[in-house]
């Protein structure tokens, strides 16, 4: 009995219980989770829910038309496309909905790439986004081992600016509290592109995240910059769960 006792400590020595290697998981508990509509307020809500009064629905619209004359040859339904969305590449980059449309766009469609922001770009990201509501972004289970998850970590988490803040000072920690009498959601990023009333238009996570180091008093990447994506990935990840809503409406 003595033996057997002794080889149970052995093995549970030898195979460390797998908490050890379980991968990260995010920070903010599943039961916790809330999109961003969750902290606008009453009339902003109702306004995302009703597509008549939405105003992001005139680049769904939009989107629809330029979907069916340029894209429907190939993707007979564009339910689900963008939930597939964003994704790794072989070479390890960051395949966000913007850049997927406009490679379908030069390389199949035979057309120039929409500018970035552009109404055309917006309108197309708006409906197929749309197109996926209520569905959440497919995340791959070994996402958290790529070199792009593992940037953006380092760089939600890298304290910067004049503030000395970083992604998670707002998202992780004071959500639900007003900084600069703005409410702060968890950050997540199902409802872009989004209607924004400051932008008076339309606009994409990417946008969106530029806000944020403009935000944080501190350098503001290009949109091309390839850390904008990664952090979308990793804004997947975080997000798991959380059906796709856009377009949203925010502040
Ligand atoms: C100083 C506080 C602050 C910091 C730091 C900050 N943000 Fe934000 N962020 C905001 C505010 C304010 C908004 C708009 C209101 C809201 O949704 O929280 C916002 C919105 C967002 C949204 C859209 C949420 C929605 O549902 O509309 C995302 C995504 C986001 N931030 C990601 C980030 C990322 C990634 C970083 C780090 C690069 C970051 N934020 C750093 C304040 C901050
Ligand atoms: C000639 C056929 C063709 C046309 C036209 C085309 N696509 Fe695609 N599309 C594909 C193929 C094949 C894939 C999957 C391979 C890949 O990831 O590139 C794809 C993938 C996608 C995806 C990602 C879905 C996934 O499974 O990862 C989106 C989103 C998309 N296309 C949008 C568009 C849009 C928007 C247009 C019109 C501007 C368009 N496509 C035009 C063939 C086409």
């Amino acid at each position: 009995m003595r033996c057997g006792l002794a080889l149970a400590i052995c093995v549970a020595l030898f195979n460390p219980p797998s908490f050890a290697q379980s991968p990260p998981t995010p920070l903010i508990a599943k039961e916790a989770i809330r999109s961003g509509s969750g902290f606008t307020s009453p009339a902003l809500r109702a306004q995302q829910k009703d597509d008549d009064l939405n105003p992001g629905m005139l680049w769904v619209d939009q989107g629809r038309e330029i979907f069916s004359r340029d894209c429907s040859g190939c993707h007979t339904k564009p339910e689900g496309l963008a939930a597939r969305l964003p994704k790794l590449a072989s070479d390890g980059s960051v395949v966000t909905l913007e850049h997927q449309i406009n490679r379908c766009q030069s390389e199949r469609v035979k057309q120039p790439a929409y500018a970035t922001e552009s109404q055309p770009l917006l309108g197309l990201a708006a409906f197929l986004a749309f197109a996926s509501r209520g569905m959440s972004h497919a995340v791959a289970p070994d996402v958290t081992q790529s070199a792009a998850w593992q940037r953006a970590q380092s760089e939600f988490t890298r304290v910067q600016g004049k503030l000395d803040f970083n992604c998670r000072s707002c998202h992780d920690y004071l959500y639900g509290k007003r900084v600069r009498n703005q409410a702060i959601s968890q950050g997540h990023g199902v409802g872009y592109p989004a209607y924004r009333v400051e932008w008076q238009t339309l606009g994409s996570l990417n946008r969106r995240l530029r806000a944020c180091f403009f935000g944080m008093e501190t350098k503001v990447p290009e949109a091309s910059d390839p850390i904008l994506a990664d952090l979308e990935l990793y804004l997947a990840w975080r997000a798991q769960g959380l059906p796709i809503e856009a377009p949203a409406v925010r502040r």
